[in-house]
């Protein structure tokens, strides 16, 4: 069994590189079936998450060739539509995009149940509202999401999501670049990844425009072609490093960010007295005095990120005064409460609402990873905590970030992964 072992109190100093973003990456491994080309992919995380997804379409027959630590050639020419069983798919949420993009290549997807975190009911129905905009039929079947576009093919058509889904933009953008005529998307999300996912496909000969506004235009093409393609940096990792960074207290330059998509996060530190110092394509941040608590809901982009949510849960745990965090997105993502209350944290949630009674100090204690941001919090609670804390649910946890432990230790903190044989 993993596990993450922490001695805290050390403050954190030096340099950190942001890793490619996984939210990104994800939707544009599972795009690249849609060229039937040959894709080069640079900046790629090296988590979990992703090398799932890689596996995924090597056992549908794509070719998948590494060519450094970051960077993969993606061959779709020869893909088969049969997805593999639960057992792979079933692990990721980001599965699901498997369906826009087996759809419109084939004209038929047929893929089993998506997994990811679990923050209560996660459904798919504005998926399916988009593909049946765009003329697909959902059959119902027992084991698996089956959509299909019948004789005729995909049309273009207006869609309008009653959510702004990350997932369902995502899914929509991918059935409609090749269906036929002109499709919209109103109430679309705008998180960075949908526009690099857009700057992606247009690579590939797409025709998407308006993507990180509400409203995309999508002209459908006949057919895509490779390309290579760098993907954008990972805000939520960069947004975890400097609530680390505020925790511990010291200086710490994030490297390779860009400044604009961590807008909420940094205003929010700020807001509690941490100093973040904006350079071109790193953040400094720096934390002299005690923290003050504050106030935040979380929501769709450019709201602060539902995926920082538990960060900052860890972070207000020891800040001054009552601090309280609405969640605006998922159901149920405070599992973590319960894990901080183990360190001492003083939290009490009430459905979507929690609220902190911050305490001068955490204290080290065993603690388990109930979801990937959930173990990133503990993560960060430990590192700020008195004495030693260990953290099982470590898998959870390399879901989403790229050797985290590595990247803390360089900067200071007393951090180590064990992995025994249980
Ligand atoms: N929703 C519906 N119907 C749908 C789709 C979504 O009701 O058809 C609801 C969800 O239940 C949720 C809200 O809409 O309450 C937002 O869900 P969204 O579809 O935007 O989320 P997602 O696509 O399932 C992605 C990320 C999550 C991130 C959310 C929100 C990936 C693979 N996952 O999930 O990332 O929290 O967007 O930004 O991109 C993480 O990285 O830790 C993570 C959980």
């Amino acid at each position: 069994m993993k596990k993450i072992i922490i001695n805290g109190g050390n403050k954190l100093k030096g340099d950190i590189y942001v890793s490619g973003m996984k939210n990104a990456a994800l939707p544009i491994i599972f795009a690249t079936i849609l060229t039937g080309d040959m894709c080069s992919i640079e900046n790629l995380p090296d988590v979990t998450d992703v090398n799932l997804s890689l596996d995924i379409l090597a056992a549908m027959g794509a070719e998948i060739r590494r060519t450094g630590s970051t960077s993969v050639i993606i061959d779709t020419s020869k893909l088969s539509p049969e997805c593999p069983d639960n057992g792979m798919v079933g692990r990721l949420r980001g599965s699901t995009y498997l369906l826009g993009a087996l759809l419109g290549r084939f004209g038929d997807a047929k893929v089993g149940f998506s997994g990811g975190c679990n923050f209560g009911v996660r459904p798919i129905d504005q998926h399916i509202k988009g593909f049946q905009a765009l003329g697909a039929d959902v059959l119902n079947e027992d084991d698996c999401n089956h959509v299909t576009a019948g004789a005729g093919g995909l049309h273009g058509g207006s869609v309008y999501l009653d959510i702004a889904s990350v997932g369902a933009t995502i899914n929509v953008m991918l059935a409609a670049v090749t269906a036929r005529g002109r499709t919209t998307i109103d109430n679309a999300a705008r998180e960075p990844h949908i526009v690099d996912l857009a700057n992606f496909l247009n690579m590939c000969g797409a025709r998407i425009t308006g993507a990180g506004t509400s409203f995309i235009k999508i002209m459908g093409v006949e057919e895509l072609h490779g390309c290579s393609y760098t993907i954008i940096p990972d805000m939520i990792e960069a947004g975890t490093y400097m609530a680390a960074a505020a925790a511990t207290g010291g200086r710490v330059n994030i490297k390779g960010v860009i400044p604009k998509h961590m807008e909420t996060v940094t205003a929010k530190l700020q807001e509690m007295g941490v100093g973040v110092d904006e350079k071109d394509e790193s953040l400094i941040v720096t934390r002299s005095s005690a923290l003050n608590g504050t106030n935040l809901k979380t929501f769709f982009y450019p709201g602060f990120p539902t995926d920082m949510q538990p960060q900052f849960g860890a972070l207000l745990a020891s800040a001054s005064g009552t601090s309280v965090i609405t969640e605006g997105v998922f159901d149920s993502r405070f599992r973590y409460v319960e894990e901080l209350a183990k360190m001492k944290a003083d939290i009490t949630v009430d459905g979507r609402t929690a609220t902190i009674n911050g305490v001068e100090r955490l204290c080290g204690a065993e603690v388990k990873a109930v979801d990937l941001r959930a173990g990133a919090a503990l993560v960060i609670a430990g590192l700020a905590a008195e004495g030693t804390t260990v953290i099982t649910g470590v898998e959870l946890i390399e879901r989403g970030y790229n050797d985290i432990v590595g990247k803390l230790r360089k900067l200071g903190a007393d951090i180590r992964l064990e992995d025994t044989e249980e």
